[in-house]
């Protein structure tokens, strides 16, 4: 009997040698269906969860790992669930973190890696307590919210946590400090606001530590000079102010040190030059100050270092008299360091270099053949004061992407070899460059971005895209280029900014061909004939600058059907005719609709602009940028244009400004102009409206600006907020027989019918009304935009997501 149960006994554990406990499976089973939601349709990928099936062993799933240690009993270690949504159905609701509760039943986890997979919801700190064994930890990059369960905490096994990426707010635990065998934290990304808690030095085998992209303020405490292994340190765009430990330096075994996007003053401490391994140091957009040690240079293995946009100093004389600099740097970004003189002449010897931004400096003097020969992927070096000719040299180098040279004092013609670059960003504006553009530069295959606005190039613009060409952002004006508009363009531009240039002729017929343009700015040029039908075809249009031309005939009916048309500028021209009735239709004017500037597509972030200046009577008034698609306007100002303004104007509710003076209306203004809800300027003068002023003014609560004047309106002025506000002579000058208390006339009872003179056309140039869109801002957010690239290291790595999953990958096999 007793050798029978020996031999049950014995059957039995070497049926639990092969498979793991039953529980556990049942769990896992329970965990995958709570995922699926009894889904039969995902995917039968092989990362999925397709091999759990109830008639196998679990140690023998994907994504599952028993232990090995014991040939009886072989609990699951190890559960690796990175992205497992992607096998789900993409119509699948996010999973919410309930769904996870049976995995904190498996307490013989030792890993654990939930991580991208858009988990919504709180994690369960009572659950998560039950993984005492945990050594790893992985959550990133999922929706978890609420505060950091303080249970997390008392995982005292864990060595490796990552939560970054999630969305977790609040302040974090102060128990953070009883982790004692940490060796990685990584909590970056989330929305954390506290003072970083003192305790965290308890973490005395912490290796990695990352709180960026949180709002963490108050001082770096002292207690991480405690964390004697660590090698990684990043505490970057947080709000952290106060000093840089001055004793950082102790942290012998630190390798990368990143500090950047935060308040932290005083200076760079000297205890930095006893970080023998540093290969990154990141200090940038802070508040330092004092002058650029130059020991820095002189750490052997410094490949990264970026001090910009702070209040440091460079003392050149040190700098011409020290030694060559020991370190062979790979990435260099001082920009607003005041650095004077010439491009230091050290940096020839930095072959290594790849990435180099001296930006906002005081640097004059040549561009250094030296420089073109040492084939880095991008210089930056506008805002300073460099002049002469480009070299030719610059453009024979491969590894040229970004070239931004904007604003300084380069002369002289184009290279004709610069059509051999690689170059993506080209930007030379607010140069004196002249002469004519070279032909070959349409033939830059890579290039998206060409700003040469605000130079002297001259001649004929002839642009022959090559039908692959990427060209999205191409500004051209300010020069004095002359001939006819191109008749071919880039199929991918979506903006094309030509204004201020002496260009003649015909809109070209075939402009629909530009399927993508968003921005097409021609003003002060000399175009004449009418506005193409193909120009009405473009509906990605959203914004039209034709001001100050020639452009004569009808104004396109047609153009109402564009759908994102929001701002339209068609001043200073001889259009005649009437408005089309239709422009009421014009959707993105009448709504008010938040448009995604989508330049942002191809850079793959949001780009900022500047103001969008408007002057109104030799006032200027600034959009601000952040706003720009929020706003629409319609300025028809000076041109020949007659009959009745249309009332379906008066659904334009968007509109901030409208401007149609300086024509030949007659007839009255419509009451339907009370539903411009939105709008801030109005200018109806100097045209042949009569009659009264619509009560219905006294709901434009936006306005304040209102030219009435020159016309031959009669009658009370409409009272009410802003009407009331609207006061003096200058707004209503010059009508039949206006009154009211905004210009100290009383209205009699009744107002007998009065013929004042005919108004006299007035189209002297101090009386123009038109706005000015000069619109700068175009450029100046592209070189924001060129520095959002580089700090995520667009030009020198794969695409952001590519390159996470495979660092996830090999981060996770080890
Ligand atoms: C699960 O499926 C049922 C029916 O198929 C559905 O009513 C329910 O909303 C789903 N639940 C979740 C969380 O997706
Ligand atoms: C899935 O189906 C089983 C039975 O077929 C049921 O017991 C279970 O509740 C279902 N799960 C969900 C999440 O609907
Ligand atoms: C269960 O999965 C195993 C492999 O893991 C496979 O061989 C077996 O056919 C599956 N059984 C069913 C019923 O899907
Ligand atoms: C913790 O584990 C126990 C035993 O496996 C289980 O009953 C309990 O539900 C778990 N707690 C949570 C919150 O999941
Ligand atoms: C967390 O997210 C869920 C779902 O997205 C939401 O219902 C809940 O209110 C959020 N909780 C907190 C604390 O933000
Ligand atoms: C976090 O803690 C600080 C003080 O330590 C407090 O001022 C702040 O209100 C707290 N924030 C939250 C969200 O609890
Ligand atoms: C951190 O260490 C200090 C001193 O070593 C100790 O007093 C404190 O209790 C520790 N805190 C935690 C949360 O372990
Ligand atoms: C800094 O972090 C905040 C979130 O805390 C984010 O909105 C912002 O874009 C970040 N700034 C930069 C320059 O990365
Ligand atoms: C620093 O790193 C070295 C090599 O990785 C290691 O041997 C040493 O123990 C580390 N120092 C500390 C204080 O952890
Ligand atoms: C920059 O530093 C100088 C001293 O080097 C100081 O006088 C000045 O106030 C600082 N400016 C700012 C904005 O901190
Ligand atoms: C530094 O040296 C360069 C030549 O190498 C010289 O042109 C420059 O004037 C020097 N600058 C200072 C501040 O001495
Ligand atoms: C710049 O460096 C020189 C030589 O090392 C030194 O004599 C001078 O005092 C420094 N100037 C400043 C402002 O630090």
């Amino acid at each position: 009997m007793a050798k029978l149960i020996m031999l049950c006994l014995l059957f039995l554990s070497f049926g639990f040698a092969l498979s793991c406990p039953d529980d556990q499976k049942q769990t896992l089973l329970q965990f995958k269906s709570s995922i699926l939601n009894n889904s039969t349709s995902f995917l039968p990928s092989p990362q999925g969860l397709h091999s759990w099936n109830s008639s196998s062993d679990c140690c023998q799933w994907m994504l599952v790992t028993c232990s090995t240690r014991s040939m009886t009993f072989r609990p699951v270690v190890s559960l690796d669930l990175y992205n497992f949504v992607s096998s789900l159905p993409p119509e699948a609701n996010p999973v919410d973190s309930s769904a996870l509760s049976p995995l904190f039943r498996i307490k013989s986890l030792v890993m654990l890696d939930i991580s991208s997979n858009s988990i919504q919801g709180m994690i369960p700190g009572d659950g998560i307590a039950n993984l005492t064994r945990l050594a790893h930890l992985d959550m990133r990059d999922n929706s978890f919210n609420g505060s950091i369960p303080p249970q997390l905490f008392g995982l005292r096994n864990l060595q490796y946590l990552d939560l970054s990426s999630n969305l977790f707010s609040g302040n974090l635990s102060k128990e953070v400090g009883s982790l004692k065998n940490l060796k990685v934290l990584n909590l970056a990304e989330n929305f954390i606001t506290s003072e970083i808690p003192p305790e965290i030095g308890n973490l005395t085998n912490l290796q990695k530590l990352s709180l960026r992209r949180n709002n963490f303020f108050g001082g770096i405490p002292q207690s991480i000079l405690n964390l004697r292994r660590l090698e990684a340190l990043d505490f970057s765009n947080n709000s952290l102010s106060s000093e840089i430990p001055v004793e950082i330096g102790s942290l012998s075994n630190l390798t990368s040190l990143s500090l950047s996007k935060n308040r932290l003053g005083g200076g760079i401490p000297p205890s930095i030059q006893k970080l023998s391994k540093l290969g990154t140091l990141q200090l940038d957009q802070n508040l330092l100050s004092g002058a650029i040690p130059l020991w820095l240079f002189d750490i052997e293995g410094l490949k990264i270092l970026n001090l910009g946009g702070n209040n440091l100093t460079w003392n050149n004389s040190a700098a011409n008299t020290s030694s060559t600099p020991k370190c062979a740097l790979s990435r260099l970004l001082l920009r607003s360091c005041r650095i004077s003189g010439h491009i230091p002449l050290w940096l020839s010897a930095q072959d290594s270099l790849i990435f180099l931004d001296l930006s906002e400096n005081e640097l004059e003097g040549p561009f250094p053949d030296w420089l073109a020969e040492l084939n880095i992927g991008t210089i930056i070096l506008s805002d300073n004061k460099l002049s002469g000719p480009l070299p030719p040299r610059l453009f024979q180098s491969l590894n040229l992407s970004v070239l931004a040279l904007s604003r300084n004092k380069f002369s002289g013609a184009l290279p004709e070899n610069i059509g051999n670059a690689e170059i993506m960003i080209l930007m030379l504006a607010g140069n004196n460059l002249s002469g004519p553009i070279p032909q070959s530069i349409w033939s830059i295959y890579r290039l998206l971005l060409l700003d040469l606005s605000r130079n002297n190039f001259s001649g004929k613009l002839i642009p022959s895209f090559n039908p692959l060409s990427l060209l999205a952002y191409i500004d051209i004006s300010s020069n004095r280029l002359s001939g006819d508009i191109p008749a071919s363009l880039g199929d991918r531009t979506r903006i094309l900014r030509l204004g201020e240039n002496e260009l003649s002729g015909q809109l070209p017929p075939n402009l629909s061909a530009m399927s993508q343009l968003e921005y097409l700015d021609l003003h002060n040029n000399f175009i004449t004939g009418n506005i193409p039908e193909s120009l009405t075809q473009i509906s990605t249009l959203q914004v039209l600058d034709l001001r100050n031309n020639s452009l004569e005939g009808q104004i396109p009916e047609a153009l109402s059907d564009i759908p994102n048309l929001r701002i339209l500028d068609l001043s200073i021209n001889q259009f005649n005719g009437k408005i089309p009735p239709k422009f009421g239709n014009l959707k993105a004017m009448a709504e008010r609709r938040d448009l995604e500037v989508s330049l942002s597509d191809i850079f793959n972030f949001q780009i900022e602009f500047n103001d969008l200046q408007v002057i109104w009577k030799n006032s200027l008034q600034g959009l601000p940028n952040h706003n720009l698609q929020i706003y629409s306007l319609l300025d028809l100002s000076i041109n020949r244009i007659s009959g009745e303004i249309p009332a379906s104007l008066g659904a334009l509710k968007g509109l901030k400004l409208l401007n149609i003076s300086h024509n030949n209306f007659r007839g009255g203004i419509p009451s339907s102009f009370g539903g411009l809800e939105n709008l801030e300027s109005l200018d109806l003068s100097h045209n042949n409206l009569s009659g009264e002023i619509p009560q219905t003014f006294a709901n434009l609560l936006q306005l304040n600006t209102l030219d009435l004047s020159n016309n031959k309106l009669s009658g009370p002025i409409p009272r009410g907020s802003q009407m009331d506000r609207l006061i003096g002579s200058n707004n209503y000058a010059n009508n039949s027989d206006l009154c009211g208390m905004q210009i100290d006339k009383p209205c009699p009872e009744l107002l007998p019918p009065q013929h004042s003179p005919e108004p006299e056309e007035d189209r002297s140039k101090d009386s123009l009304l038109s706005w000015k869109a000069t619109c700068t801002g175009f450029p100046v957010g592209l070189a924001i935009a060129v520095l959002v690239m580089y700090f995520s290291g667009y030009f020198s790595l794969p695409p952001k997501h590519h390159l996470r999953s495979q660092r996830h990958r090999s981060s996770r096999r080890h």
